[in-house]
Parts: C-alpha cells; structure tokens; sequence
C-alpha cells in the first residue's frame, strides 16, 4: 500500500474531486419521487450549458460506447451510408460498431498524427452523388493519438457541399475540457461521457440532439430499445427516467456541473490549454516527439510522446507506477508500446502537472531512456510565467 495519493494520469477516467465523492456519498433515493424530480430537472437543464445546447441532452447509466451506439441506432437506417475519418483507436472502434450495426462506413484513412481533415470530408461529399452518405461521424479528441479534429471547420466544409447529411460528434474525452459549441457549430449529435472533463466515475453518457436528428429519428429504423431517444425524451420533462437512473452518479454531475460553472468554462479552458502547453514543452525539452503532428490539432486533454526507437513505452509506465504510483495511459492498438499518454484533464492544478511531469522524468531515468532531463523545468518555467500574469492582473480584477 502506497502512501499518499495515487497519481491517476491516463486520459480517463480522470480523478474524482473530493467534492464530487462526497457529492456521491448520500443515501439512494426513490426514482419515481419528487426529490429525484428536481434532481434530474436541475442536472438535464444544467447539462446543456456544458455542450452549448438549448436543446435536449439525454442522458444513460452507460459507458461511451454506448452513447455512441444511441447516436447511430437513433438516426440511421439498415444499410444508409456514414462517412468516418481513421483519426486513431477509438475512431477504428465507431466504425467497427457502425459496420456491426448494419451500416455501410465510407472510411477516410488517417495515419493517426492528424485530425479529421476538412477537405478531404468536403471533397467525399461532393463526390457522393444523390446525398447518398447520411452522416459524418467525427471524434473531436482522439485520446489514442493526443489529436483534435477542428468541429466548426468540418462544419463550415459540409455546408459548403449543400449536402444534408448528419455532423455527429464524440467527445468523450473533450466537453469540460476543450471548448466545444453543440449548437454554434451546428453538431447534431454530441457524444460525450462522464468519466473525463465531468470529472465523475465511469457510467454516465450522454446525447445531445440537434432539431434535425430528432427528426432524423422519426424515420430512422437501425433497431433500438434501450437506447430510445423517444421515451428518454418522453420523461426527461419532469426530471424521470424511463428506467433505473444512475441516481448517485446524478449528484455528483450536478456537483461537477456547479464546479465548472463555478470556475467559468472559459477559465476551465484556459486551464487545459495552459497545462497541455506546459507538458510539450517538457515533452521537447526532453528531446522527445510528440505524436501529434499538426499544432492547429494539439489535445489540451492529454498529450502522447512517441518512444526514441528501441525504447518501450510499457516498459515505462511500469516502471513509473512501480516507483511513483503513477498510472499513465498506454499506446492502443497500433501504437502500442510506441507512445505513453500523458492525462493533464479533469481535475488538475499546475502542481498535480508538476508532479505528474516529475513522475515521467524520473522514470525516463529508470528506464534508461536518452533525454536531457530539463522537462519539469521547462514546464515550471512557463506556469511560472502564467501564474506571474494571472497575479499581476488579480489586484485589477479585486477592483474592476
Ligand atoms: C474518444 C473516446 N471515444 C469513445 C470511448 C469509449 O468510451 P467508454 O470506454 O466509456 O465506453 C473513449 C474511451 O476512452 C474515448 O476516449
């Protein structure tokens, strides 16, 4: 048993405030009550501002894979044609499901360094005579890779097409800590999930529904039960559910809603950024690469660093939670044993990114990986620097 505190840095699920746990901590109530009433009232209202949405968001005691069947079960037919864009492991999976489910998946290829590029989206719909392709499906953070798919720009590229098709989002591993505008941008499903930016346990996930996917849902006949927008929809009103709700998880999302109200999402953003900036400059102080290629694409979730050849990335994260008690995410699928990830979302101050970067440049040590070992100071150097701007506006702000 380790003393202190584990260090739990994967991309998600990400540490649980200790208001959130006790959030969590009450006694489990009658679902069909007036007190669930308001609870579910208050967290489905609240809910909306962290997507963006004046619109409906639905809500499952499920993990992401779910939400992301709900999204393609509810608005598509057997056989209809989807275009999905090869951006890592979990953009693989959505299409895997999309193919199990009866879909036909029109698929760009990606070599995981990139985003979902808005031209290439632009130049398939073109090409697709007769609308044929029914939805684009897009992850915004892609946490395999440590990569950002720019929404609005993939937006503004089907619009320029004139094509009809659907825009669905996953961002799983983006809303609370990546800006992300459901209606501005003009997404008509959101996927999203409790375990990362909502700062929560695993097992919420969540849809947010455009006017257009409601009424894509009305004929859309991929089969579906539990995963009905209609009777969710149908008891959201009055705060119910049509089933058994994850009742405790729903206090701790109203806590972690307050929480990021709180702090003001543009604050909350501002942090992600600020952090995932500090961690790449550690990353190139180091002399290592980092896996995204694009800096328009950078993930201000999570940042993944590519292993010097000959070194393996699992070797070193064991060596790391051995040592340290720190969890870092591993490489997935291809590239396993090739990168770590760094998890900087969700609940983290500039000291946990301290610590957390302290962590990985003792480990490099261990592991006998090549590295100039002046990462943590480089990332100190830029918080520093922040944290001096942010002190020397705070007696403006005391009296603006
Ligand atoms: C971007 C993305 N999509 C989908 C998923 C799958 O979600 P879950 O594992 O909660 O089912 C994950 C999980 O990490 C993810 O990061």
């Amino acid at each position: 048993m380790a003393a202190g505190r584990h260090f739990l840095q994967i991309p998600g699920p990400t540490n649980v405030p200790d208001r959130v746990l006790r959030a969590i901590d009450r006694p489990t109530i009658d679902h069909r009550g007036p007190e669930f009433g308001r609870l579910g009232r208050e967290v489905l209202a609240g809910i909306r501002q962290i997507f963006k949405t004046a619109g409906p968001v639905v809500i499952y005691p499920a993990s992401g894979t779910g939400a992301w069947e709900a999204a393609l079960v509810n608005t598509l037919s057997p056989g209809d044609r989807v275009l999905m864009c090869e951006t890592g492991h979990f953009a693989t999976l959505w299409r895997e499901m999309a193919g199990r489910l009866g879909l036909e998946v029109d698929l760009i290829p990606g070599d995981w360094r990139h985003g979902a590029d808005p031209d290439a989206i632009e130049t398939r719909l073109a090409e697709a005579r007769g609308h044929v392709i029914k939805a684009v499906c897009v992850v915004h953070n892609e946490t395999s890779t440590g990569v950002t798919s720019r929404i609005a720009e993939i937006r503004r590229a089907i619009d320029r097409t004139g094509h009809p098709a659907l825009l669905l989002v996953d961002t799983i591993s983006s809303l609370g800590s990546i800006d992300y505008q459901h209606d501005a941008w003009g997404v008509d499903v959101t996927v999203a999930g409790s375990q990362k930016g909502l700062m929560l346990p695993p097992g919420l996930s969540f849809n947010a529904i455009s006017d257009k996917a409601l009424a894509a849902s009305a004929n859309a006949r991929l089969p579906r039960s539990y995963w009905d927008w209609q009777a969710m929809l149908a008891h959201n009103p009055g705060g119910y559910f049509p089933y058994t709700p994850a009742t405790n998880l729903l206090y701790g999302l109203r806590e972690a809603i307050a929480m990021l109200l709180e702090e003001g999402l543009d604050q909350v953003f501002a942090r992600h950024d600020r952090h995932a900036e500090a961690t790449r400059r550690a990353v190139r102080a180091w002399g290592l690469e980092i896996l995204c290629a694009d800096p328009r694409e950078y993930s201000s979730s999570l940042t993944a660093v590519l292993m010097p050849p000959g070194h393996d990335a699992d070797e070193l994260r064991r060596l790391i939670l051995e040592a340290f008690d720190m969890s870092l995410g591993s490489g997935l699928t291809k590239l396993r044993g090739k990168v770590f990830r760094i998890g900087h979302l969700g609940d983290f101050n500039d000291l946990t990114l301290a610590g957390t970067l302290a962590g990985v440049e003792m480990g490099l040590r261990l592991a006998g990986v090549p590295h100039q070992a002046n990462g943590v100071a480089a990332a100190l150097d830029h918080l520093a620097s922040q944290a001096q701007g942010a002190a020397a506006d705070a007696p403006r702000r005391a009296t603006a």
